[in-house]
């Protein structure tokens, strides 16, 4: 849905938690919010102890004049209902409302998100603390939206309590109907597991070799997790709407074991996402040869904007982040929150709140820095911030509506994300994949979307596109591949990788050459396949015609047969006892054409097919960029120029973004309106580092 909050201005703001300081401090703290022209803040996502403190006995006063100083400040208030973090006095008198993990252990109070979905009670008292909540608060003149709990399936993302495993075979019962389709869908005949009982049957547990559970038994277990959550917070969102119509209800993700998707599709107004790009420093991606570092928080982005085309950056990282004994960042250095914000923007952020106004000085995230320090002075983070919000208060206004402009999408799906988690024939191919695609496209400056295949998608959905890489989907049901036959067939491009296409829902193999239900689609068969690991030499392709275009075809080969006269060689392998077989192949299919790369792909790969295809960048033609300024463009929402509400389009705008710290050296051939300077560029013009530049598009027909 579009997401148009106020039509005036982009909400600009920052969490805050008036429960943590002195109430003296309020007043000050919002005064200096408005003169930094901030004008929304969320609380009490973590406050249920505040609001009941004993059991049926509720109390308003802190927030009530907390919210009444934020109004009389001219602020906005987004309200979360705190049901993250239960109450001491609940888990120790309900301790049937606590997460179990996989080995048993009951998870305690302590920290937060030790609930489960599952417990009746558990659900009885969210729903009367959202209630009474809600009840209070729809009138309240700041109040503009509600996000349900806070990052559900953040901290754990699996729950192993009693109800969870009630709840999981209700959860069957309901799928299957009986317990014969539930044996069947599980395999169950092998070794020995078939089901007798519905007693019997469980949420995996424990087995003699660690965590090897019966796969199918495992996917299902993943689905209902989703479906789980969303059931717990529909309890939440269906109160919220009664009660609070006008306001919004929301929720801030994103994370494991949960379709986004549909949560926001049935519950949602919009979604929300907390981005902390600089998680890149910290994870494994650091070893990645060339990483992307922060700018790989675009491709996280761009899986939210999947959600929602316009969102909320409910969180946005504002300072170096860290608990006591984890996520050690290093500090953003000058100019790179400020870059991150317009990433967020860029990619499709409608509303934008720092976490969080001051940092705490006690608890877990004593590290976890807000704009302002300890010492509450005037710091370079605050300025940094308070630039941004002068900036946006002049041209945030332009990009509401409007949306992400891209011809090619990367897509992928839960299942096979869910599937792949334990499956290691393809699971860590699809990550791998995507984001060697996601590189190669960012730096040629070809915008991405990043779409999910979900059994709601269209062939409108799809139209959109010029391309789809879909990497390597194993799970692949008969109605998915008839529509990308559909889209094919209409003049659209399907790239694929190793892997395509043999397993159906359940993850059974099918009983057909593979690539299975895509074989039609890509004219192909492969005629043999194996892992490229341990003893197993490296292998490599060379692409037809150019001897000296060998690379390397990653860890797993489908060795190809062609089985159609519209499928055309275009690479073979060059190594092992398959050189000279078909390692790529081009099928057309209708209008449009159908790719299979044998292995899994790599940055140079993707260049590859990205130059035989021929694909251009916006840019060409209208400025030359380096490889280290990510290009977004931001416009109408509709083909026709519309918004998807069907209003008069958005003007569009190009985000020039420099993730380096050294200057970056532009050409513009075209004479181009800088949005926030309002000088015209043209000919060389030098990007400072972390510099962002926001351009009036051609298109922009005002
Ligand atoms: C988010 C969470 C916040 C805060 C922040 C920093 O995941 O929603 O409450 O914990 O991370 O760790």
């Amino acid at each position: 849905m579009a997401m148009r909050l106020e039509e005036d201005r982009f909400l600009l703001g920052v969490c805050y938690y008036p429960e943590q300081w002195n109430e003296t401090m309020w007043d000050d703290d919002f005064r200096r919010m408005r003169e930094m022209n901030f004008s929304v803040v969320r609380m009490a996502e973590f406050a249920w102890s505040i609001f009941e403190p004993e059991e049926g006995s509720f109390r308003f006063g802190l927030f009530d004049r907390a919210m009444d100083a934020a109004h009389r400040h001219g602020l906005k208030v987004i309200l979360g209902t705190p049901t993250a973090t239960p109450p001491a006095w609940l888990t120790a008198k309900y301790p049937e409302v606590l997460n179990v993990t996989f080995e048993g252990v009951v998870l305690q109070h302590g920290l937060r998100r030790h609930y489960n979905y599952s417990s009746p009670k558990y659900r009885e008292l969210c729903s009367r603390i959202t209630r009474e909540m809600a009840l209070h608060y729809k009138d309240h003149p700041a109040v503009i939206g509600w996000q349900i709990d806070n990052e559900f399936n953040c901290e754990i993302s699996e729950f192993y309590s009693e109800a969870d495993h009630l709840a999981f075979r209700s959860w069957l019962q309901e799928k299957y109907g009986s317990l014969d389709r539930l044996n069947e869908a599980w395999g169950a005949v092998f070794w020995n597991q078939t089901y007798s009982g519905w007693e019997q049957v469980h949420l995996t547990r424990p087995t003699p070799s660690p965590r090897q559970p019966n796969p199918h038994q495992l996917l299902d277990e993943k689905r209902f997790i989703s479906d789980n959550a969303i059931s717990f917070a529909k309890v939440q969102a269906d109160i919220l709407r009664e009660l609070a119509p006008k306001q919004f209800v929301t929720t801030n993700g994103l994370f494991g074991h949960l379709d986004s998707h549909r949560m926001t599709d049935e519950l949602l107004d919009f979604f929300s996402y907390d981005s902390y790009p600089q998680f890149s420093t910290i994870t494994e991606r650091e070893q990645e040869e060339s990483p992307l570092l922060d700018r790989s928080w675009s491709l996280n982005l761009s899986a939210v904007r999947s959600i929602s085309p316009n969102f909320c950056v409910m969180e946005q990282q504002s300072g170096p982040g860290g608990w006591v004994n984890r996520m050690d960042m290093p500090s953003p250095k000058p100019g790179q929150m400020r870059l991150w914000t317009y990433q967020s923007i860029a990619h499709g952020a409608d509303m934008l709140l720092y976490f969080r106004w001051r940092t705490a000085v006690f608890g877990n995230e004593i590290y976890w820095h807000g704009i302002n320090d300890y010492h509450n002075r005037p710091n370079r983070r605050v300025r940094e911030a308070a630039q941004v919000g002068e900036e946006l208060s002049r041209v945030g206004k332009r990009f509401l509506g409007s949306r992400f402009q891209a011809e090619i999408a990367i897509v992928r799906d839960y299942e096979n994300e869910w599937d792949g988690e334990y499956d290691v024939w393809h699971g860590p191919f699809g990550w791998e994949s995507g984001t060697a695609w996601f590189k190669a496209l960012t730096r040629r400056h070809l915008p991405s979307d990043v779409l999910y295949l979900r059994e709601t998608t269209r062939l409108d959905d799809l139209r959109r596109y010029r391309m789809l890489v879909y990497p390597h989907p194993a799970i692949m049901r008969r109605e998915t591949a008839e529509l990308l036959e559909q889209y094919v067939a209409e003049g659209g491009v399907v790239i694929f990788g190793c892997r395509t296409g043999y397993k159906d829902e359940r993850g059974h193999c099918y009983m057909e050459p593979f690539p299975g239900k895509a074989a039609k689609l890509c004219g192909i068969s492969v005629e043999e396949f194996t892992m490229v690991k341990g003893t197993r030499a490296p292998t490599f392709l060379t692409w037809n015609g150019d001897p000296g275009s060998r690379i390397p075809a990653l860890r797993f080969n489908d060795v190809l047969a062609v089985e159609s006269d519209t499928a055309e060689v275009m690479a073979v392998y060059a190594s092992d006892y398959y050189a000279g077989k078909p390692a790529v192949t081009r099928n057309r299919f209708g209008a449009g054409e159908a790719w299979y790369y044998g292995a899994v792909f790599h940055e140079q790969a993707a260049a590859r097919i990205i130059e035989l295809l021929g694909l251009r960048s916006p840019a060409n033609g209208w400025m030359k960029l380096p490889e280290s300024v990510e290009l977004a463009i931001r416009g109408s929402a509709e083909a026709n120029g519309n918004d998807s509400d069907g209003r008069p389009g958005a003007p569009a705008t190009a985000f020039l973004l420099n993730y380096e710290e050294k200057p970056a050296k532009l050409t513009f051939l075209r004479p181009t309106e800088e949005l926030l300077s309002g000088q015209v560029l043209q000919g060389e013009v030098e990007l400072e580092g972390f510099g962002v530049l926001l351009l009036r598009s051609p298109e922009d027909g005002e």
